[in-house]
């Protein structure tokens, strides 16, 4: 009788503890499923936005710029150009496919060196794949009395800055 007593007890503790291991198991699925929601959520909700450097480049004084001069700038891809007429900014980025060119002061051109188009130091183009001139940037001069470009904006080409 006593041992009847005994497996029903046993029985009952195994049948617990099968119970809580089930909602052990169930608030263990709730909660990585609850994880992965509040995650998934997160990256829905987030803004989905590519941070960029600003497109206005400070060049620095114009004293800086000897005339008749033509710096690149290689980290932002434009050329300044102290010419008789003032200052102006040229995109260094060839319009064919995009190497940024250089400028060669013994042929007084700005050439590409990937497929080989040559532009004058004003823009134009003079040979080549490019199918348009190096484009003129907006330039003016700040408060401080520095040279500022915005890459983000062309201008017609013969807006030269004076100072
Ligand atoms: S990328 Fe300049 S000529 Fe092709």
């Amino acid at each position: 009788m006593s041992q009847e007593k005994g497996k029903a007890r046993t029985d009952a503790i195994d049948d617990l503890n099968r119970r809580q291991f089930f909602v052990k198991l169930g608030l263990g699925s709730l909660s990585i499923a609850a994880a992965g929601t509040t995650v998934f959520a997160y990256q829905f909700l987030a803004p989905n936005v590519l941070f960029e450097p600003s497109p206005v480049i400070n060049a620095g004084k114009p004293e800086s710029y000897p005339l008749d001069s033509v710096t690149l700038d290689v980290n932002s891809g434009i050329y300044i150009i102290h010419a008789q007429e003032g200052f102006f900014s040229l995109s260094a980025v060839c319009t064919h496919l995009g190497c940024v060119t250089a400028w060669k002061p013994e042929l007084g051109m700005v050439v590409c060196p990937c497929h080989g188009s040559k532009f004058r130091q004003n823009g134009e183009k003079i040979e080549g794949p490019a199918p348009k001139p190096l484009p003129w940037k907006h330039m003016w001069i700040s408060d401080d009395g520095d040279l500022m470009v915005d890459r983000s904006t062309d201008v017609r080409p013969m807006q030269f800055v004076r100072v």
